[in-house]
């Protein structure tokens, strides 16, 4: 059988391994790929975001599933498109994708099913959003309805910062089109944690709990990234939590998306944040998290070709699906200056003295026989162990191994 994956991060490199190991596949097209993925997968040069491309690729080599992995294409409804033209594509479509792509839709529709969350409210107009953060006082959260990569939600500790955030997105355009409304919400505590699961528009199946680790220095410092490393289970995630969120917040969700004529069939993450008064969802994404992704499908026994087409197929309730009793850790390598501005190209040395770890790659490219950084997360290096403990020790074991340039990581991915 033949696969193509859409992407080009860490993420999508774990997911084409892991699809290497079902004995059915044996062809693998990764668009656009990296330099890692093109160790299992024939990179094919088209954004992932191109959605005319992606498609007349697809009808030219014909594969028998197209995995959609980012948020952007699905966004734009680029299973839509495949679908149209006669392939088979997993993700959600574009009706479904929105739970992620507009954060009021997402609130709407929890407040509509009694879905625990933060409390809020929608704004398109600075005036009446401020007015509403001098009335509610901070902290308060205050977040742009669309995608942003991640940057467009602030955790305000003063009114002043809160008014500063809205002023950026509404009237600034800081997120674009993006930002022209926003969500303000109230401030949440606790830990938190994040639960994938595999949905086909009735049926869901949970895949082991994760953590990532959104700052991008120690101590959850510095700025927020796309995601500086992650590991699974998370410690805090009981099966008295499980089952709770199963009932307050997963079947309803998937129930809720169905009776809107939006039934989501795909990978929907569960974003959650466990506060004093019970778990409430902080975010809903359409897809595999990166880096979450990276620890979560190392922990993975079963054939993940075969999930996809049951998901596909609407049968996941007939899915025995087995995850390995250990733990994973993945600890990304960012270029210097990532998320700000970082320079590229950077020779990666060291990579074939790591041992005891999977090395994922999210930003790299091969030149001249030689693999360099091409992004701001360059590598996900990542360990799975019968404990958590060991697998941060493997990982970190083998981070030091690895030399680039400038290169940064945090170096207490796991401990929290
Ligand atoms: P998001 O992009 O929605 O995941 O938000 C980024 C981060 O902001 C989350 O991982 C939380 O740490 C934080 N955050 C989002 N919403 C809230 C909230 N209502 N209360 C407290 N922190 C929040
Ligand atoms: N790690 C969070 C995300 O993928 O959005």
């Amino acid at each position: 059988m033949k696969v193509l994956v859409v992407g080009g991060g860490g993420r999508e490199h774990a997911i084409c391994v892991t699809l290497a190991k079902s004995p059915k596949v044996d062809k693998i097209w990764c668009a656009p790929g990296n330099g890692g993925i093109a160790d299992v997968a024939e990179c094919v040069d088209i954004k992932a975001t191109d959605i005319e491309k992606m498609v007349a690729f697809a009808k030219e080599v014909q594969p028998d599933l197209v995995m959609v992995a980012p948020d952007d294409p699905l966004a734009l409804g680029m299973v839509d498109a495949m679908e149209e033209a006669g392939l088979r594509a997993f993700g959600p479509k574009k009706n479904a994708a929105i739970i992620e792509g507009s954060k009021s839709f997402a609130k709407d529709l929890m407040h509509k099913y009694n879905i625990p969350t933060a409390g809020y409210a929608v704004f398109e107009n600075s005036a009446d959003a401020i007015a509403y953060i001098k009335e509610q006082g901070a902290p308060i959260v205050v977040k742009a309805d669309g995608l942003a990569l991640g940057k467009g939600v602030t955790v305000a500790m003063t009114e002043d910062d809160a008014i500063a955030a809205v002023k950026d997105a509404i009237d600034g355009g800081a997120f674009g089109g993006a930002g022209a409304r926003v969500v303000i919400e109230e401030y949440l505590t606790g830990p938190e944690v994040s639960v994938l699961a595999f949905v086909d528009g009735k049926h869901l199946k949970t895949m082991p709990s994760a953590q990532d680790h959104k700052r991008a220095y120690d101590h959850d410092e510095g700025p927020n990234t796309g995601g500086m490393g992650a590991f699974s289970p998370s410690r805090f995630y009981t099966d008295d939590i499980a089952k709770t969120c199963m009932e307050t917040i997963f079947k309803p969700t998937v129930e809720a998306m169905a009776k809107e004529g939006r039934p989501f069939k795909g990978v929907l993450y569960f974003g959650l944040m466990l506060t004093p008064k019970g778990p409430k969802v902080i975010e809903y994404n359409a897809r595999f998290g990166d880096p979450e992704t990276q620890a979560v499908l190392s922990r993975l026994d079963s054939d993940l070709f075969d999930i996809f087409n049951a998901v596909i197929d609407e049968k996941l309730d007939e899915m025995d699906i087995q995850w390995a009793d250990n733990a994973a850790c993945c600890v990304c390598m960012a270029s210097g200056g990532y998320p700000k501005a970082y320079e590229k190209g950077k020779e990666i040395t060291g990579l074939s003295d790591v041992t005891d770890s999977f090395v994922f790659h999210a930003g790299t490219k091969v030149q001249d026989g030689k693999m360099l950084t091409a992004g701001g997360r360059v590598l996900g290096v990542t360990a799975t162990a019968p404990t958590l403990d060991e697998a941060i020790r493997k990982a970190y074991a083998d981070v030091k191994k690895i030399h680039f340039d400038g290169a940064h990581y945090r170096t207490d991915i796991g401990v929290k």
